[in-house]
């Protein structure tokens, strides 16, 4: 494969491990991140550009100045206003669905409609389209057996779990009025039915046609240790799941869903290339069975950052599979069915996240290097030679292992007094709980 440049769109801590792949391919001479990070920055081949997710126009037109040869996007917000409609159209290889097929994440009502058109698991639904069309729905319901999620893109914050009808009748009020949840939820809410069991978040990267089914993962959305606290952008996640969360029929039935939506997504003549993140609950009413609680149309974050590195520390070539699919071809791609990398990840957030973050601490630590661990930034910001916390999720901590317990070992060594920290920092002590033995 002769060289070449590639740009990745966006600014996390998802990009600066799909930057840190790129930078690690032989075959890829330069990495363009729009707009990129402090930690993008120090990439090797690193360079940030300013560019912004949803300007598809300055895309566009940076692209063909720098004659980049593909593009990798990171967040829903560039797949929604459809940046990978206008490369495509460009003739320029993109690793990420057009708009029309990521509505599978951007309106829930189209994603419930096409499960149940193809009779794959959800919950049980409603659509209301106005606050008295709700309001008739819950009026039998006990509070804690639904959600609700606004209709449209919220920047993970559309889902209420009500505990009291007051509050179930407040969120209502609040997502019709279309001021709060980013203004999701003016033209419609789903209620859902409530389900309980493990999550799984189950990654497939697909040309279109075929698909390759990466390690399973579990993030974790709460902010406080035991589950407690209000739902985050995720604290923490570990890769890949054993057989005691998922089994080998779990697995096998994930696989079936997923097959069941691409081919969907492909007849309906929207075929879905890029990342699709299936979120599933193994769901106890169901006898176990995965039930599909959402779909994305892009890489979770924070389980990026622990997917990609069991993958590459296997010796799979994560970088090749990328440019394969942005392509359009993975037919002959397949993920190492042995994986020997157990990764875990550990969210640094900023004090009063995710409410009122507190930004402008300097961060200590960040220059060592730590035995088994990749630092993936995300809010940081680099003033003169000092990194600053500079947003809500400041920094992922990722430590690698054999097993699970020694994934955890290695990345909270590297967190703490004597390793990486800042002021009033926050991070939950028990990621991976559900799998660790010490
Ligand atoms: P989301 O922002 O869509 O990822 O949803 C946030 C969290 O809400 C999920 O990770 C689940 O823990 C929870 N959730 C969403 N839908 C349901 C459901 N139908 N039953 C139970 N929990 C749910
Ligand atoms: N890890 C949750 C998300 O990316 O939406």
């Amino acid at each position: 494969m002769a060289e070449l440049d590639v740009l990745v769109v966006g600014s996390g801590g998802r990009e600066h491990e799909l930057a840190r792949q790129m930078d690690s391919s032989p075959n890829v001479h330069k990495v363009y991140i729009g707009p990129g990070n402090a930690g993008t920055a120090l990439l090797s081949k690193g360079e940030n550009v300013t560019l912004q997710p949803t300007d598809i126009e300055g895309i566009v037109a940076f692209v063909r100045d720098k004659k980049v040869g593909a593009v990798i996007i990171g967040p829903d917000a560039a797949m929604e206003a459809g940046l990978a409609n206008a490369l495509r159209k460009a003739g320029v290889p993109v690793f990420g669905p057009n708009r029309e097929a990521a509505k599978l994440e951007s309106s829930k009502a189209f994603a419930a409609e096409f499960m149940t058109q193809h009779s794959i698991p959800q919950p049980q639904s409603w659509t209301a389209h106005s606050e008295q069309e709700a309001l008739d729905i819950i009026k039998n319901k006990s509070p804690d057996t639904y959600v609700l999620k606004a209709d449209g893109l919220a920047a993970g914050k559309g889902v209420v779990l009500p505990q009291t009808a007051v509050e179930a009748k407040a969120t209502l009020a609040d997502m019709f009025s279309g001021t709060a949840y980013d203004g999701a939820g003016k033209n419609g809410v789903v209620i859902q039915e409530r389900l309980h069991g493990p999550e799984v978040s189950a990654f497939a990267v697909s040309d279109g046609t075929n698909f390759v089914m990466l390690p399973f993962s579990q993030d974790h959305k709460r902010l406080k240790d035991g589950d407690q606290g209000p739902n985050t952008g995720g604290m923490g996640a570990y890769s890949p799941l054993p057989e005691n969360i998922v089994s080998a029929a779990q697995a096998q039935k994930i696989h079936d869903i997923t097959k069941q939506t691409i081919d969907g997504m492909k007849a309906a003549g929207t075929p879905y290339q890029g990342v699709l993140y299936l979120g599933l609950m193994l769901a106890i009413e169901r006898g176990g069975d995965p039930v599909v609680i959402e779909y994305n149309a892009r890489f979770g974050d924070p389980e990026t950052q622990v997917v990609l590195p069991v993958l590459s520390e296997s010796g799979f070539d994560v970088p090749g599979m990328l440019l394969q699919a942005a392509k359009g071809d993975i037919a002959g791609i397949a993920i190492p069915s042995k994986l020997n990398v157990s990764a875990l990840t550990v969210c640094v957030a900023v004090a009063g996240y995710p409410e009122h973050p507190r930004k402008g601490d300097a961060i200590e630590g960040l220059g060592t290097a730590y035995h088994n661990v990749i630092v993936q930034l995300a809010g940081v910001k680099k003033n003169n030679e000092t990194f600053v916390a500079n947003g809500g999720r400041v920094l992922y901590v990722t430590g690698l292992g054999k097993t699970p317990d020694e994934a955890a070992k290695a990345a909270y060594a590297a967190v703490g007094p004597h390793a990486i920290h800042f002021k009033d920092m926050h991070y939950r002590t028990d990621i991976g709980h559900q799998i660790r033995t010490t």
